[in-house]
Formats: structure tokens, sequence, C-alpha cells
């Protein structure tokens, strides 16, 4: 990296495809991950983990079958720090032009204790083995340390040291539990990304337990990291992994704060969303930042009144930007008749003072006795209307003929 636009860069390693595909109610076939492959391609993740081999033939065979149809893609595969693990990542690999095994292995001292039952000296042994056999098969290699955020910091750093100097160009520190906070996950990311130095990829991954997911990775870019890994929807083990649509849109709406750039083709962050809801058994909740339901969505009277004015009131994001027609008014009992004149014209009705008035009566009729009044009872309300005053001005004509008789 040499031009201060190469520093500022950022990577976006997806990892819907496997970490968030390994969670319950998220699990996707082999065409199915393939559609969503073909989202992310467009959408331009810099690189897809598409699975992990070991795990299963259908994981296997997902590597091999996005590996074969998008060649122009940086396919990652994961691996253990294991012989037949990084053996299977690689033969899963074998069609990819740009291929990435990444391997693994947990540093802290729980882990190496009650999981392994190894001492650090083994792990660091078998993390620089399995990175070394990785080397042979493929130039592109990441390494993890599992758990790195309850790693010893010492311990943390030989590691690291270790498996540069056996040929990863990528080094991840996930925050595998969610228990880091962002000045914490700053200072440890800090410190390994400078002790690095700047020829090494120093790369993030944040599991969202106590919601800091996004504010975790965003503060470990400012200290250093170049790549984060994240998902659609933040989809992912327990609580999910840092969003990516968060990750990516904060870095651009709040550019001044945050001076990094990706190649995400931002329009296309809603589509994303959208297929994987369509794809799993589970959207994200109405309020989910960004890709929700109710993301630019404005119910209150006083909110619809001002944004109707001049969105930037009430609206930080152009929802176009990530890919949204539009941002939509949701009409409720605290909705105005400024915002009900707005969404009758959206419905094709131009209305005077007076039948603005007489449908504004009706619709708080309809929006006290429920949640939200839909478009079609606004089109009702307002076709009523009309025909009433249609009737009424063919009584008044036919009254007319009469008299002139
Ligand atoms: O959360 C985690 O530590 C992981 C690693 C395998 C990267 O998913
Ligand atoms: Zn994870």
């Amino acid at each position: 990296m040499n031009s201060s636009e190469d520093r500022q860069r950022v990577y976006i390693f997806d990892t819907t495809l496997r970490d968030g595909e390994q969670s319950p109610g998220c699990s996707m076939t082999v065409p199915e991950k393939l559609r969503m492959a073909h989202k992310l391609a467009e959408l331009g993740v810099d690189i897809m983990e598409a699975g992990f081999p070991i795990a299963s033939e259908g994981d296997f065979e997902a590597v091999q079958a996005i590996s074969r149809e998008l060649p122009w893609v940086r396919v990652a595969a994961l691996s253990r720090a294991t012989r037949l693990d990084v053996e299977r990542a690689a033969g899963a690999l074998s069609p990819a032009r740009h291929p990435r095994i990444h391997t693994f292995i947990a540093t802290s001292d729980i882990h190496l204790k009650y999981k392994l039952k190894k001492s650090r000296q083994q792990v660091l042994d078998e993390a620089v083995a399995a990175v070394e056999l990785a080397r042979r098969f493929v130039d592109d290699v990441e390494f993890s340390a599992e758990d790195a955020t309850r790693t010893d910091l010492d311990y943390l750093l030989e590691v690291c040291k270790a498996v540069v100097a056996a040929g990863a160009q990528t080094v991840n520190l996930p925050d595998t539990v969610g228990y880091s906070t962002p000045d914490e996950y700053a200072e440890q990311i800090g410190f390994i990304a400078r002790e690095l130095g700047p020829e090494v990829i120093v790369s993030v991954h944040c599991h969202n337990d106590l919601g800091l997911a996004t504010a975790n990775s965003l503060a470990a870019v400012a200290a250093g990291a170049r790549q984060v890994e994240c998902t659609i929807n933040g989809i992912g083990e327990r609580a999910g992994n840092a969003a990516l649509e968060e990750v990516v849109m904060t870095m651009r709406v709040r550019n001044d704060r945050l001076p990094y750039t990706t190649r995400i083709n931002t329009e296309h962050l809603f589509p994303a969303s959208q297929l994987l809801t369509g794809i799993i058994s589970f959207g994200p909740q109405p309020n989910k930042a960004l890709v929700g339901a109710n993301a630019f969505a404005h119910e209150a009277g006083i909110h619809q009144d001002g944004y109707l004015k001049e969105k930037s009131t009430y609206e930080v994001i152009d929802p176009v930007s990530v890919g949204i027609p539009e941002g939509r008014l949701v009409l409720g009992k605290h909705s105005g008749r400024h915002a009900l004149r707005v969404k009758c014209e959206h419905l094709g009705y131009t209305l005077s003072k007076p039948e603005l008035d007489a449908v504004y009566k009706g619709f708080l009729e309809i929006a006290d006795r429920k949640k939200g009044v839909t478009d079609q009872e606004i089109g009702a309300l307002v076709r009523t209307l009309k025909m009433g005053e249609a009737v009424q001005a063919g009584e008044r004509r036919s009254d007319a003929a009469i008299a002139s008789d």
C-alpha cells in the first residue's frame, strides 16, 4: 500500500455464505448460495467467503461452484489449522482464479484450556504449520486467531508475527464472542497493526452479542484495520456479525469522521438484503438500520411535516443510495394533513382544501382503530368522497334541468 488513497482503502470480506449461513434458520442450498453469490459480486465485495469445505459436502460444493461460476471474484474457504481441513479447502477452491485459504485456531487461554487442551506453543506451531501448508496451494492466505479479543496481547502478537513469517498476508483478529468495546478493540488492533507494519492487512470480525459489532469494526478501522468481515443483514452466529450495510454506509455517510473508502456499489445493498430474506427463513427486524421496513419510514406528524418541507430535517441517508426508490411515509394516527395530501398526490389524487379535510376525518377514524393506514384504505376514502361529490353534482344537474323544463 503506497498512495494515501490506498492507505484509506478498506476491504470488505463478506461472510454471509459462511458465518451467516451456519446460524439457525440461515442454511442455504448450493443453488441458493450461487444466487446470493452473484448478488454479492454485483455489490462489489472484495472477498467472498463461500463456505467451510470440511464441514459438509454442501459447503465443499458451494465453494467449488462459486469458484467456477464467478472466476473474477476472490473466493475464500475456511479451514481449521489442520492438514485435512487445509487440503479440503484447497480442493474446493481448485477452480478459483483468485483463491484464498482462511485458516484459524483459537488463541485465548480459555479456549486453549477447555476446548483445545493445548499449550500456547502447540497452538502457535499448528498455526504456522497450517499457514505454511496453505501457502503450498495458494498465494493468498489469511490467518484468524479465534477469540483474539480475550487473548493475552503479547502471545497474540507472537502468533501474528509467526504466521506472517510463514506466509499469511492477512491477519484477522475476531471478537468471536462479541465481548469487546470500541475503545478496547481499537487499542488492541492499533497495537498489532503498528507492530506488523503496513504490508500486512489487519482484519476484524465482530460478533454482535452486546450490539457493538458495527461500532467495534469501525473503531478498529480508525485504529488501522483494513479489512472488515461482515454479513448482509448482520446474520451470523448467535446475535450475528457486523452488518455489511451498516459498516459501509457509516464510512460513506460519515466520511468526515471515517475517511475510508470501499468498492461497494451501495445501491445494491437493499436488493441484496431482500434477496437474502427471500432465501433464508427470516428478514431483518422492521427497525433494522438501512434495510429494515421502517428504516426510512416517517410516521410522526412533526417529522413528516419537516421531512416533506426538506428531507434533510429528518433523513441523513438518501434511501436511493442504498437502492430504495424513495423514503416512505407511513401514515398513522400521528400523521398530519400535510403528509396525507402528499400521500394522496403519490396515489394520483389532487385534493382541494375541503376534500382534504373530509378525507382526513375518515383517515383519523381508521387510524384510531388500527395501527397504520394503508395506501389502499386511503385510496378507498378518496374514491368514496369523489363518488359522493359526483353523485351530488349529478343531482344538482338534474334538479337544474327539471327547474328549466
Ligand atoms: O467468530 C470467529 O472467530 C470466526 C472465525 C472462524 C473467523 O468466525
Ligand atoms: Zn465468526
